[in-house]
């Protein structure tokens, strides 16, 4: 899947990394001391987690739609080792109602870049990140070279079903691990959207049904209406 390979102590960011690599490059770091989020955020990086990027050439199938593919891939894999993984649209991976990985995918003018950070073995995290670990839930240390190649196996047959079948052959398993999904949720975009969560669309869009009626949205964040 990959033509080449590196795996660094610390970075300031896998994201900058492989900008400078040919496309189908993936790095993988075991410390950011600048991993980045989406909209500008940070995104914690300490020991313990997995930070990866690679890069895909433009022009792939239904491209729009990385970010939960991918997600998707992640969560195909974390079911695989025994986890109950839910998908927050558009690219985050939940467990228990925390994030247990985050997705950034970046387009350049020739290439791709598809961010995933992991947390495997931490014991903690900062209170306000509401974030939790594989360790965290399971109380196993995950070795971070094994989780690394059935990841690969995951994401690359996540890759080729895209290619071949194209989104619409995701939409069902994503809505049926679709966090929030029936509840009342506030999107921001970045000003705020009250409705019921629907579903996705068959371009990954998020389906709300609001005042005005069922809407599209291709960005945003969504969290639960606070009561
Ligand atoms: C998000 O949830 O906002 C996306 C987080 C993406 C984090 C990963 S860690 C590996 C790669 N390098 C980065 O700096 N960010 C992505």
């Amino acid at each position: 899947m990959f033509k080449s390979f590196l795996w660094l102590e610390e970075v300031s960011s896998t994201q900058q990394v492989i900008r400078s690599l040919p496309h189908r490059s993936l790095v993988v770091a075991n410390r950011q001391t600048s991993g980045r989020g989406r909209q500008g955020r940070l995104w914690h990086s300490q020991e313990g987690g997995l930070y990866l990027s690679f890069s895909l050439p433009r022009g792939i199938k239904d491209e729009g739609t990385l970010p939960l593919v991918v997600a998707s891939s992640v969560a195909d894999c974390l079911e695989s080792l025994g986890f109950l993984p839910a998908i927050k649209w558009v690219n985050d991976v939940y467990l228990r109602g925390k994030k247990v990985c985050g997705v950034l995918v970046e387009g350049l003018k020739d290439k791709i870049l598809v961010g995933i950070g992991i947390n495997l073995n931490q014991e903690g995290f900062p209170p306000d990140l509401e974030a939790t670990s594989l360790r965290l839930i399971s109380g196993k240390t995950y070795n971070k070279v094994d989780f690394l190649l059935t990841l690969l196996d995951f994401l690359s047959a996540g890759l080729d079903k895209l290619e071949r079948l194209g989104f619409q052959s995701f939409k069902d398993s994503i809505e049926n691990r679709l966090l929030f999904k029936d509840a009342e949720v506030i999107l921001y975009i970045p000003e705020p959207r009250v409705g019921i969560l629907q579903g996705i669309g068959e371009d990954g869009s998020l389906l709300l049904m609001t005042q005005e009626g069922l809407k599209r949205f291709q960005v945003g964040d969504i969290t639960l209406r606070p009561l």
